[in-house]
């Protein structure tokens, strides 16, 4: 399995954006051990997809409706990312979670969309400060992941984001102990939902503050297939100094 290095660029980027993925490929070349996957806004999959020709980098988007169209003003459907050329997309993120109602039904019908509009769904889960603390981070990200997947999925054309809430954006990681753990259990639940053979095909990603110099103890973690990078993914510098040291 290759590993993963996922840029989400969350509501940054503009069109001189564009010219970023020429900028990464003079950094970082090594494309039979690392796959790229750039998600910027919406706006910007179609020309983002142009830019990436050549480049051996992937673009997905960072949401999308269940519906395939209709009159939902302000979204966009699996197809439609899927007409763009992206290959990917990000679902139930935190934050999309947190400040735009997305529940683990609503991440799962998304999921279930994304998979026959024969996009790679990247489903998150992620528990918060509180749960961690109060020793639950394995029981509620092994339910949100379960309720999350839906039920035609069969393990095929999935990648997992494992992202702690508190550490998106704040600089804070998890230890490597606990990101170990996190991501075995997820490789557990996987196996038990779709077997073994299955879930060692399913790219785990890690997200949260991972940086340059956390990045090579982290992607070394055997469970963790890649990551899922914001801030550091905007830049390509950092973006490739991170692919530099993935395993
Ligand atoms: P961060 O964001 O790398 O800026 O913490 C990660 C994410 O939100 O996917």
């Amino acid at each position: 399995m290759k590993t993963l290095i996922a840029a989400n660029w969350k509501m940054h980027g503009d069109f001189v954006w564009t010219e970023k993925p020429a900028a990464f490929r003079s950094m970082f070349s090594d494309n039979d051990r690392v796959e790229i996957l750039i998600c910027p806004p919406a706006h910007m999959l179609q020309a983002m997809v142009g830019a990436c020709a050549g480049f051996d980098i992937s673009i997905g988007a960072q949401n999308c409706h269940d519906q395939i169209s209709g009159a939902f003003t302000g979204e966009i459907s699996a197809q439609m990312v899927a007409g763009t050329g992206a290959s990917h997309v990000i679902l139930g993120h935190s934050e999309r979670r947190a400040m735009f109602g997305d529940t683990d039904e609503i991440v799962a019908a998304k999921t279930s969309a994304t998979r026959a509009a024969g996009l790679v769904p990247i489903v998150c889960v992620g528990e918060s400060r509180a749960v961690r603390e109060a020793g639950q981070a394995e029981e509620v990200g092994g339910a949100q992941l379960a309720n999350s997947i839906p039920e035609d999925a069969d393990g095929t054309n999935l990648v997992i984001a494992y992202e702690p809430v508190w550490a998106i954006g704040t600089g804070l990681v998890p230890t490597l102990v606990d990101i170990a753990t996190m991501h075995d259990h997820i490789r557990g639940c996987l196996a038990k939902r779709f077997g073994a053979h299955i879930a060692d095909t399913i790219q785990i990603l890690y997200g949260g503050s991972l940086k340059p110099s956390n990045a090579k103890d982290i992607l070394a973690l055997k469970d963790v297939s890649g990551g899922l990078i914001g801030g550091a993914g905007l830049e390509m510098d950092s973006l490739a100094a991170i692919a530099a040291v993935a395993p």
